[in-house]
């Protein structure tokens, strides 16, 4: 497997993307950041990518007169940077067919909370912590996830747990979750780096490191 290549989608501040960064730059993540693509403008996450010196690209359905010219474009900036594999950090947009059949188990997403509770539409950011609270779950955490049509339903990569607190605030427990997610979204990318990652339907096995 060659190393991966990225696209970082972000639509927001772009933590997680910059955690991607530092893993690389410490040497625990094999990949390289071809491209950074936001929807927003004002994204923080492009200000990170143009930092680092990363391609940063604001690119919108909305500059596109169709779904199909939007996806056209995306494909073809995605081949311009050889991009092997798309990690979603905070991206609010769903990908469309095109493009999840085009990266076909070549793109990840990561969400604030044990999938598939508290997932699909219009849970994100502090929606989902607060929807955990008001549950009054004991227990929360992170989900790294393949991608598939639809939102927040394809296999899980990595789940790990988070506990909630007595005293928690939405505020409290997403810096909690986010403290996990920067763990775990480099650890899930490595995993298809060394080519560990065998996807039978919905089970994900991750194959043990091959002793050097
Ligand atoms: C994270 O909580 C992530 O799980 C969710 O959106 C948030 C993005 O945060 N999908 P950031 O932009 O990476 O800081």
């Amino acid at each position: 497997m060659a190393k991966l290549k990225l696209a970082v989608f972000a639509s927001g501040r772009g933590s997680n993307f910059e955690a991607i960064l530092k893993a690389i730059a410490a040497g625990r993540l094999d990949a390289e950041v071809c491209v950074l693509i936001s929807n927003k403008s004002d994204a923080g996450a492009l200000e990170i990518a143009r930092r680092h010196g990363i391609p940063a690209l604001h690119l919108s359905a909305k500059q596109f007169p169709s779904q199909e010219a939007f996806d056209a474009a995306l494909l073809e900036v995605l081949a311009r940077h050889e991009v092997n594999f798309i990690a979603l950090a905070g991206y609010l947009k769903k990908l469309s067919p095109t493009i999840v059949q085009a990266y076909r188990n070549r793109i990840l997403n990561i969400h604030p909370a044990l999938l598939p509770a508290f997932g699909g539409q219009g849970m994100y950011g502090h929606h989902v912590h607060e929807a955990v609270l008001q549950y009054g779950c004991k227990v929360t955490g992170v989900t790294v996830h393949i991608v598939t049509e639809e939102y927040d339903a394809g296999p899980p990569v990595i789940q790990r747990c988070v506990p909630v607190l007595d005293d928690d605030t939405p505020e409290s427990l997403a810096a909690r979750v986010l403290e996990v997610e920067h763990q775990v979204y480099p650890e899930a990318l490595q995993y298809f780096a060394e080519d560990r990652v065998r996807v039978e339907g919905r089970r994900v096995r991750i194959l043990p490191k091959p002793i050097a």
